[in-house]
């Protein structure tokens, strides 16, 4: 049960850390692993210098007390031979005086008494004990844990043992001292790259930072509608300028389009308004003074004197008749062209361009290919009745053509409908980017009607050249079969 609790306890701080990490910011991260790194690099190199220093210190410190125990052991000799105690002191005192890592140095002739030593008073007989040579070795190295820290004791027989020993004793003070430098002079450098590292972050990161704070400013401004906001751009090239660049391009394009839709939305309305003035104008205008006269008629046709007047009459009134239900149909097919609904795409394009030549006057061709049997959904066909019908109007205003020419196409899955003029052609990137944008909507609504049903619509023209507009719209699940 406690075990479980201590678990349990443990996943919760690793969640609160991970929780913790999850909401720092940019800066404080980046500063986080540049110290991180740092510390670790600093304080790995610190150990492998340390341990490599004090092993190679360490066998140089007792290869050095070997030769020194050598050297004492070959200029003893003879001194010992002769008795010369006074140069056999001269002699070690020198080696100690010379030599700061050297502790202490005795020598003990073959029956263990003490000859001489450095300490000038009687030496502990722990220490006189504590070495011996093995089985006629060279040397023997004992280390001794004392108050002043690790002594190696070196002990090397004098002429192979026979007339005595000399030991002595090789201190590490000196070599703990300079490693304690060495620490001190790494600890400083690991603290000036982490100051360096720090520096270097906090710079890296504002030079990251601030654009991005930047730009998520300016996104939220641009959300509230305000595209006068861009974001400003820094004196280097870089990537973040260019995505500063980018980005103030996708504002404009944004604040283009915006304005486009609001006045696509204006010229909707208004269009709305004039359709419905244009429609009481001709209700009053023609179809009122056609009811009148064909009231008048009627009268006369009571009136009407013989058989043969009233025959004239009638027929004159049949025709005014016929003539005003025309009328009323043409209103009609205007508003929603019944022919889209009752008999498709196809034939309601049909009717539409061969009307073309009377009511526009021009000229227009019209072939279908790849349509049997399909009905498209009335989205689709009004799309694109509205979109000939633009295209069409325009051929008629504008390109001065002889002819014009629209193909209806299905092919897999794919409508395409091709318009196409030869007449004089326009620049059609300068028109799209006009800024008489309000009053031309013709092209931009096209584009638009075509997109909102997942289309695709693009204008070819080169003035002089004649223009083509294509509209490509892929039909999986918007198409169904005549019978259904
Ligand atoms: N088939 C064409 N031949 C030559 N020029 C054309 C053709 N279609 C369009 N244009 C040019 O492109 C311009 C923009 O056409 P658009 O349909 O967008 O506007 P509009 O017809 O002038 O006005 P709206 O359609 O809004 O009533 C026209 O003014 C005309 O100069
Ligand atoms: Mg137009």
């Amino acid at each position: 049960m406690k075990s479980k609790d201590y678990v349990k306890d443990i996943f919760t701080h690793i969640n609160f850390l991970i929780d913790y990490i999850r909401v720092i910011n940019i800066r404080t991260k980046i500063m986080g692993i540049v110290i991180g790194i740092a510390l670790l690099l600093g304080t790995w190199m610190s150990y492998q210098t340390y341990d490599t220093m004090q092993t190679n210190l360490r066998e140089q410190l007792l290869k050095q007390g070997v030769s020194t125990g050598q050297y004492i052991s070959a200029r003893s000799i003879d001194l010992i031979f002769t008795n010369d105690t006074f140069n056999l002191h001269q002699l070690i005192t020198k080696v100690v005086e010379n030599n700061k890592d050297v502790r202490y140095v005795f020598i003990r002739d073959s029956q263990g008494n003490i000859i001489v030593n450095s300490f000038g008073e009687l030496l502990p007989n722990k220490l006189i004990e504590a070495n011996e040579i093995q089985n006629n070795a060279q040397y023997n190295i004992q280390p001794l844990d004392t108050e002043e820290g690790l002594i190696y004791d070196i002990a090397v027989p004098i002429f192979e043992g026979t007339i005595g020993t000399v030991r002595l004793g090789m201190s590490e003070a000196e070599i703990k001292k300079l490693l304690v430098n060495t620490m001190q002079t790494m600890m400083l450098t690991t603290i000036l790259v982490i100051f360096l590292g720090i520096l270097a972050a906090y710079l890296l990161t504002s030079l990251l930072t601030k654009p991005i704070i930047q730009m998520v400013e300016t996104t939220k401004a641009v959300g509230k509608g305000q595209f006068d906001k861009k974001v400003t751009l820094s004196w280097f090239h870089d990537e973040i300028t260019t995505l500063g660049e980018a980005f103030n391009e996708m504002i404009e394009n944004l604040q283009k389009s915006d304005q486009l839709r609001s006045n696509l939305l204006k010229k909707i309305i208004t269009a709305q308004e004039e359709e419905r003035n244009r429609i009481a104008r001709e209700l009053h205008d023609q179809t009122g003074q056609s009811l009148t006269s064909l009231l008048i008629g009627i009268k006369m046709l009571e009136e009407g004197k013989d058989v043969e007047d009233i025959a004239v009459k009638a027929g004159q009134l049949r025709k005014l008749t016929n003539d005003t239900l025309e009328e009323i149909r043409d209103l009609a097919l205007a508003l929603r062209p019944s022919a889209l609904d009752d008999m498709g795409l196809e034939a309601a394009l049909s009717r539409y361009t061969h009307d073309c030549s009377t009511k526009l006057g021009v000229k227009v061709d019209f072939q279908v290919f790849g349509m049997q049997g399909l009905y498209l959904q009335s989205e689709i066909r009004l799309t694109v009745y509205r979109v000939v019908q633009e295209a069409l109007t325009n051929v008629a205003k504008y390109s001065q053509a002889s002819e014009a020419s629209v193909i209806l196409e299905c092919k897999e899955d794919n409508l395409i409908a091709i318009i196409e003029d030869n007449g004089v052609g326009f620049d059609v990137q300068a028109t799209l980017n006009s800024a008489d944008i309000e009053k031309k909507l013709g092209l931009h609504g096209m584009k638009e009607r075509v997109n909102l049903i997942g289309g695709e619509l693009t204008i070819e023209s080169e003035p002089g050249l004649g223009t083509t507009i294509y509209i490509h719209i892929k039909l999986k699940g918007l198409i169904s079969h005549e019978e259904s």
